[in-house]
C-alpha cells in the first residue's frame, strides 16, 4: 500500500453542500478504513462566519448525510475539523495563513497542504492568487497541491484562460482537476479489462469493431440544479468532461508504463485525434439535441424542462445530446463513436457498447448478428458478452446468448465510491485519475464547434416526453441497420425493456 504522508486538507467554499454531501463522508469512510495518515487536519473556510462547533455540527455531528454513522467514531473523527472565517476570497490570507501554521505545528502536518477548490469556478484564480501572495503555493516547506471541481471552463476559450491562469500560481504537478467519473472502479476497469487481456486488445481496431456505442441516461430531471443547469446543458455538463474521459480509456493505446503522466499522455492522443466538426452540414448531421416534455410517469405528473425551477421558460438549452463522431488515427479510421446522455429518460444507466463486425459471410439463419461487448458502468456494474449459439434441434438456426461477469462477484470488501477513491489519490500525489490541463482543452476543441452551432437558430431542438429514450428520431443517428441499445437497470435486460420510474 502507498504511503499517505501527514497534511491538512484546506476546502475553500466549506459551508456550502458538496463538503457535507460528498467530502467529509468521503473522508470519514477514509478514516473508518484507517486510510487517512497519522496526523491529519480538515479545515474549512467559507465567508460565513462559523466556529469551529458549528461547522462540526453542520458537516458532520449534524448532518444529514452522516445520520446512520457510528457516532462514537464520527465524534473521534470530527475532533480534526476546525474552520477559518475569511472576509472575501480576494482579501488577504493573513488570518487563514495564521490558522494553517498554528494548526501544522499543535498536530505536525509537516507542511503538506490540499486546497480544495469547492467555490464558484469564477474565484479560482482569484483564490490561487492569494494563496501564492501568502506563500502557501511554495512547495520549501511541504509540498502544495490545489483541487479544482468541475466545470474547468465554459468553452475552450475559458478553459485555456483557467489553466493559464492557476499555472501563474501553481505547477501543473500540483493541479489536480477533479472528474468524478475516474474516480469510478468500473471506469477504472477499462483499462484492466484492456490491458490485462490478450483475448481483447487484438480485435480493439478499426478491422474487426464496427462502432462503439456510450450512453449514459438518468431518470431524474435537473431537481434543484435549474440555474445552473439552464447555463450548462448535456454536452458542458457530461458529455465534454465525464463521457469524453470515458471515450478516451476506450480508444487510447496501451501506455508504456501504467503512471499517470503514461496514460495521460495515451488519453490526450485520443482527445486530440477526434475529427472536429466544423461546417453546418457535418453538424447537421451528426449531432442531436433535445429537451424533455411535461408528461405522465406510472400516474405521476412529471414537470416538462421549461416548467422547472430556475429555468427560463422558453430555454434553449439540451437536456438530451447524442453525438455521432470519428477518431482519425490509424486504430480507429472510419469507425463510428456513438455518445448520448439526457436527463428524464427511463432509467439511470451509463454503459460502453462495443459492437464486433458480423462475420464476412453468413452461414446460418440468424447469424448476422453483431457480437457485442458490454461494458456496464452503472447500476449492476459488469461486462457481457453477446454471441451466437446454435438452437438445439434440427437444421442450424442461431440465437445470441449472454457470457457475463458481475463485479459485485468479486467486490468482498465493498467498493470504494469516487470522492473517497479521488482524494485518497491525491493526498497520495497520484494525479493518474485526475483530468490533465492539455485533456480538458482537447475536449473542449471538440466541443466547441458543436456549442456554436446549437446557439444558432439552424440546429433543430427536438422535444421528448420526460420517460422515454430520447427524441423520435434518434436511432436516425446511428449509420446502417443499428439502433441505439436501450438498457434496463439490469446488465442482462434487452434493449426495449422500458423502465418508466
Ligand atoms: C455531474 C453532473 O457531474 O454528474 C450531473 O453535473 C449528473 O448533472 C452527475 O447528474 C451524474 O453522475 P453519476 O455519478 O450519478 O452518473
Amino acid at each position: 500500500m502507498k504511503k499517505t504522508d501527514n497534511q491538512m486538507l484546506i476546502i475553500f467554499g466549506a459551508s456550502g453542500d458538496l463538503t457535507a454531501r460528498k467530502l467529509i463522508p468521503a473522508l470519514f469512510a477514509l478514516f473508518q478504513d484507517k486510510d487517512l495518515p497519522e496526523n491529519y487536519v480538515i479545515l474549512g473556510t467559507s465567508r460565513s462566519d462559523l466556529s469551529d462547533d458549528d461547522f462540526r455540527n453542520r458537516v458532520a455531528l449534524e448532518s444529514a448525510y452522516m445520520e446512520n454513522e457510528d457516532q462514537e467514531k464520527l465524534r473521534t473523527f470530527s475532533e480534526k475539523i476546525f474552520y477559518q472565517s475569511i472576509d472575501g476570497y480576494d482579501s488577504n490570507y493573513n488570518d487563514l495563513k495564521e490558522r494553517i501554521n498554528k494548526l501544522n505545528t499543535s498536530f505536525a502536518t509537516d507542511g503538506n497542504y490540499i486546497f480544495y477548490l469547492s467555490t464558484p469556478p469564477s474565484v479560482y484564480k482569484t483564490i490561487s492568487q492569494r494563496l501564492s501572495e501568502a506563500d502557501l503555493s511554495n512547495q520549501s516547506e511541504g509540498w502544495r497541491r490545489l483541487i479544482v471541481e468541475k466545470p474547468f471552463g465554459y468553452d475552450l476559450k475559458t478553459a485555456q484562460t483557467l489553466n493559464k491562469d492557476l499555472l501563474e500560481f501553481f505547477e501543473e504537478d500540483q493541479i489536480y482537476r477533479i472528474d468524478h467519473y475516474l474516480g469510478k472502479e468500473t471506469v477504472q476497469n477499462l483499462l484492466v479489462t484492456r490491458f490485462s487481456n490478450s483475448v481483447f486488445e487484438p480485435l480493439w481496431n478499426r478491422n474487426y469493431i464496427q462502432h462503439i456505442e456510450v450512453t449514459n441516461a438518468e431518470s431524474l430531471g435537473v431537481e434543484k440544479r435549474g440555474g445552473y443547469y439552464d447555463k450548462s446543458g448535456a454536452l458542458r455538463d457530461m458529455f465534454q468532461n465525464h463521457l469524453l474521459q470515458v471515450v478516451s480509456l476506450v480508444a487510447m493505446e496501451p501506455p508504456v508504463k501504467a503512471t499517470s503522466v503514461e496514460i495521460r499522455n495515451e488519453k490526450v492522443k485520443v482527445l486530440k485525434a477526434m475529427r472536429i466538426m466544423n461546417d453546418e452540414k457535418t453538424l447537421f448531421e451528426n449531432t442531436m439535441r433535445g429537451q424533455y416534455r411535461p408528461s405522465e410517469i406510472e400516474g405521476q405528473k412529471v414537470k416538462g424542462y421549461r416548467e422547472e425551477d430556475g429555468v427560463d421558460p422558453e430555454s434553449l438549452t439540451e437536456t438530451f445530446a447524442a453525438i455521432k463522431f470519428y477518431i482519425d488515427n490509424w486504430r480507429w479510421k472510419g469507425v463510428p463513436f456513438y455518445v448520448r446522455t439526457a436527463k428524464r429518460m427511463p432509467t439511470k444507466v451509463t454503459e460502453v457498447v462495443i459492437h464486433f463486425k458480423s462475420t464476412p459471410h453468413s452461414l446460418f439463419v440468424g447469424a448476422d448478428k453483431d457480437n457485442k461487448l458490454i461494458i456496464r458502468i452503472h447500476p449492476d456494474e459488469g461486462i457481457m458478452m453477446k454471441f451466437g449459439v446454435k438452437v438445439p434441434g434440427q437444421g442450424f438456426i442461431v440465437e445470441e446468448a449472454n457470457m457475463d461477469f458481475y463485479y459485485s462477484d468479486i467486490a468482498i470488501n465493498g467498493v470504494m465510491n469516487a470522492y473517497e477513491r479521488l482524494l485518497l489519490d491525491a493526498m497520495q500525489g497520484d494525479a493518474t485519475l485526475y483530468a490533465r490541463g492539455d485533456e480538458v482543452e482537447a475536449a473542449w476543441r471538440f466541443v466547441d464547434p458543436i456549442l456554436n452551432y446549437w446557439q444558432g437558430t439552424k440546429a433543430p431542438m427536438y422535444g421528448y416526453a420526460a420517460g422515454v429514450w430520447g427524441p423520435e428520431h434518434s436511432d436516425d443517428l446511428i449509420e446502417g441497420n443499428y439502433f441505439w441499445r436501450n438498457p434496463g437497470p439490469n446488465l442482462a435486460d434487452d434493449p426495449g425493456y422500458c423502465v418508466l420510474c
